[in-house]
C-alpha cells in the first residue's frame, strides 16, 4: 500500500477512540445509555422546511450544476436579509457572502485558502478541532489560546507574544461556544477587530450557535464591529439553528477578500449544495422559526445544569449552545471521568481533552439527547451520577 501523505500524519490522534470503544461494549452488553455525547438536534427539520424542500426538489432546474459565481441566488439574498434582521449587518450577497457545503466544510478550507507552512494559527483550546486540524494539516504552527474559566473562557490576546502575533495569518474564535458555552460580548469583538488591524490578522468568527440562544439573550456577530468587514470572516449554518445537520447548508460572510479567496479554493473541490437544498434554507431564512426547538433544548438545560448542582457543582446555565461544561471532580481526569460516567452511571460525556489540553478539567454533556421529550432523560442521567456517587462530593 502506498503511503499517505505526510500532511494526514499531522493530525492529532483520534481522542475519542476508547469511548467510542467502551460506549460500544455498553450497547452491547444491552445497558440503558443515556447518550450526551453528540451535539446534534434529536428533533426533525421543520416541517414547512421540508415541504419547501420538496417544492424545490420537483423543479428539474435544481437537478442540475449550480453554476452561479457563489451560490444559490435566493439563498444569498435570504440569507443578507437574515444577516441584517438578526444582527444589524449590511453586506453585499454578491461579494460578501458565500454558500457553503455546512459551515464545518468551509471553516475547513478557509485554513487552505490561508495558510503556509511558517505560517502561525492563533486557535482557542479547548475548541472544535476542525481549527487546529485543518491548520496543521496546511502545514501552519498552531498557537494554542487557553480559554479559562477565570477568564470567563474567551482567549487572553494580551498573552500573544508580538513575535506569534505578527506571522499570525488566522485568529478563530467561537462565539456562542462550543465546548464551554460560553459567549462574549461585543467588547471582546471590538477587542479581536482592534488585535488584528494591528497585526494584519483574518478574524475568523465561528457562529454555528449564533442563534440558539436563551433567555431573551442576544448574541452579537463579529461583524457589527466598526471596521470588521475589513478584517473578518464569520461562519454561520442552519445545522444547529433549524434542526438541519444531515442537510449541509451554511454560510460564510464578511470580508470580500476572505470570501474571494475561500470561494476560489471550492471552486475547484466542489461544485456547491443541491440547490433545493439551498432553496428550502432560504425559504428557512425568510420564514421558518424556531422557538419550539429551544424551547425544548432550554427546558432540558434548566433540568440538567439545576439537577447537577443540586449535587454540589456551581455550573452557570449556558445563554447560549446545546453544551454544558461540566468541572470533573478532582480524583479524575476528563478521560477516567468519562469512562467512570460511561462505566458506572450509564452516562455518555465527551472528554474535555479531545478538545485540547486545557478541556481536561472537564466533560462536556450535550442536550440533544435523542427520545426526551421534557428533560426525564436528563433527570435519569442526573440520579445515576448521584448514585454512582460520581458528584464533586463524591
Ligand atoms: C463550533 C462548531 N462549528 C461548526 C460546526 C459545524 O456545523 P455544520 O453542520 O454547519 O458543518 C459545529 C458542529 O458541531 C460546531 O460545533
Amino acid at each position: 500500500m502506498v503511503s499517505r501523505s505526510s500532511r494526514l500524519d499531522a493530525i492529532p490522534p483520534y481522542l475519542f477512540g476508547e469511548i467510542a470503544r467502551l460506549k460500544a461494549e455498553a450497547i452491547q452488553a444491552g445497558k440503558d445509555l443515556i447518550d450526551l455525547g453528540i451535539g446534534d438536534p434529536d428533533q426533525p427539520t421543520p416541517a414547512d422546511i421540508v415541504e419547501a424542500l420538496a417544492r424545490a426538489a420537483r423543479d428539474p432546474e435544481t437537478h442540475r450544476y449550480d453554476e452561479s459565481p457563489a451560490g444559490d441566488p435566493a439563498f444569498l439574498e435570504a440569507v443578507t436579509r437574515r444577516l441584517a434582521r438578526q444582527f444589524g449587518v449590511t453586506l453585499d450577497p454578491a461579494s460578501q457572502v458565500l454558500e457553503l457545503i455546512g459551515s464545518k466544510e468551509g471553516l475547513a478550507h478557509l485554513a487552505w485558502a490561508f495558510l503556509d507552512a511558517g505560517d502561525v494559527s492563533l486557535v482557542p483550546d479547548p475548541a472544535y478541532t476542525v481549527y487546529r486540524v485543518n491548520s496543521l494539516m496546511a502545514g501552519a504552527e498552531v498557537f494554542a489560546m487557553p480559554l479559562l474559566a477565570e477568564n470567563a473562557f474567551l482567549p487572553d490576546l494580551s498573552a500573544i507574544p508580538g513575535e506569534v502575533a505578527r506571522r499570525a495569518k488566522l485568529l478563530w474564535v467561537n462565539y456562542p461556544n462550543n465546548p464551554t458555552g460560553a459567549t462574549a460580548e461585543r467588547a471582546f469583538f471590538e477587542d479581536a477587530v482592534r488585535f488584528c488591524r494591528d497585526y494584519d490578522i483574518l478574524l475568523v468568527n465561528d457562529a454555528a450557535y449564533a442563534e440558539v440562544t436563551f433567555d431573551g439573550y442576544e448574541c452579537p456577530s463579529a461583524l457589527q464591529v466598526p471596521g470588521a468587514l475589513d478584517v473578518a470572516i464569520e461562519f454561520h449554518s442552519f445545522s444547529k439553528m433549524f434542526n438541519m445537520t444531515g442537510w449541509r447548508i451554511g454560510m460564510a460572510a464578511g470580508n470580500a477578500d476572505a470570501i474571494a479567496a475561500l470561494n476560489k479554493l471550492k471552486s475547484n473541490v466542489d461544485s456547491k449544495q443541491f440547490r433545493a437544498v439551498a432553496q428550502a434554507a432560504a425559504y428557512a431564512a425568510d420564514h421558518a422559526s424556531n422557538a419550539e426547538a429551544l424551547e425544548l433544548i432550554r427546558k432540558r438545560r434548566d433540568i440538567l445544569v439545576d439537577g447537577l448542582n443540586s449535587l454540589g457543582w456551581q455550573i452557570p446555565r449556558p445563554r447560549a449552545t446545546f453544551y454544558v461544561w461540566v468541572p470533573v471532580p478532582s480524583a479524575f481526569t476528563s478521560m477516567t471521568y468519562a469512562a467512570a460516567l460511561l462505566e458506572r452511571a450509564g452516562v455518555l460525556a465527551i472528554p474535555g481533552i479531545g478538545y485540547g489540553q486545557y478541556g481536561d478539567g472537564y466533560v462536556r454533556m450535550s442536550l440533544t439527547v435523542s427520545g426526551d421529550t421534557s428533560g426525564e432523560r436528563l433527570a435519569e442521567a442526573v440520579r445515576r451520577i448521584a448514585d454512582a456517587r460520581l458528584g464533586p462530593r463524591g
